[in-house]
């Protein structure tokens, strides 16, 4: 296990990768339990992903936890997910301070409960100075609500047409000052963005995978690390081999 890490060269592995930790519901139907069960199961893998995250050396990563659109599940299983955050930060703040974990939020606080509010603030300010890895929880989150408050920001504070840039926008959004995710890792098969990261992931690479977040081992996060290595990021110009090709 320990070899595991060194088989990729640290320049290749992401700075940030950002994970749609998708197919928790259908992993606990598969197995005759409700759907919090799976819920409860992909919290559970969340901590490995977070301490394998640390391992391989990524810097930032952030995870969709609710959407949101996720407010229109059933009211029974919104409770449960706001409950598991709450009980998340009881439980792991030790363990994410012991880590070097510096914990983040991007969505809208406002919608949540004014205690879980307040403990979401705390735990942030808990950790604001570790460095190993930043972890931005996007809870209560979309792509969409994201830019709008961008817009309505920029627009409050009197910025003229001509002065809004790519980095302009970055700055209102609320991962300023994050770099853009190079790796997105969606479980479950599904071929969907879903709102997440509209913004940022202009230029990501992708890694699809059909098992469900609940399964997604250290294991596999290390395989679609080898396969984001192999990748030949272009960002629509052309590789750099045929470059110098063209230009010998
Ligand atoms: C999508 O699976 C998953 C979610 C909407 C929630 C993700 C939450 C966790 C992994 C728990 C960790 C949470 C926090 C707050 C830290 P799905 O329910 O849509 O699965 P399905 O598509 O199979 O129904």
């Amino acid at each position: 296990m320990a070899d595991i890490p060194s088989a990729i060269p640290l320049e290749k592995i992401p700075q940030h990768v950002a994970m749609i930790m998708d197919g928790n519901g259908r992993w606990a139907i598969q197995r005759g339990l409700p759907r919090l069960a799976g819920h409860k199961a992909g919290t559970e893998n969340l901590r490995r992903v977070i301490r394998a995250s640390v391992e391989f050396g990524v810097k930032y990563l952030t995870i969709y936890a609710f959407s949101t659109e996720n407010w229109g599940r059933p009211p029974e299983e919104v409770k449960g997910l706001m409950y598991i955050l709450e009980d998340v930060i009881d439980r792991e703040l030790n363990e994410l301070n012991k880590e070097g974990v510096q914990l983040r939020h991007i969505g809208r606080l406002e919608r949540l409960a004014p205690s879980l509010q307040e403990k979401v603030l705390d735990a942030i300010e808990a950790t604001k100075n570790n460095d190993r890895l930043v972890l931005n929880v996007a809870f209560n989150y979309g792509g969409r609500d994201e830019i709008v408050l961008a817009i309505q920001k920029m627009m409050k504070d009197g910025i003229a047409p001509e002065q809004v840039t790519d980095e302009l926008v970055s700055q209102y959004l609320f991962t300023a000052g994050v770099p853009d995710p190079d790796l997105i890792i969606r479980t479950s098969g599904e071929l969907r963005i879903s709102n997440f990261m509209i913004w940022q992931a202009a230029y990501a690479e992708w890694y699809i995978t059909p098992t469900f977040w609940p399964d997604f081992d250290r294991e596999e996060y290390y395989r679609a690390l080898e396969a984001f290595a192999h990748r030949d990021r272009r960002y629509g110009k052309v590789s750099s081999g045929e470059l110098q090709e063209s230009n010998a």
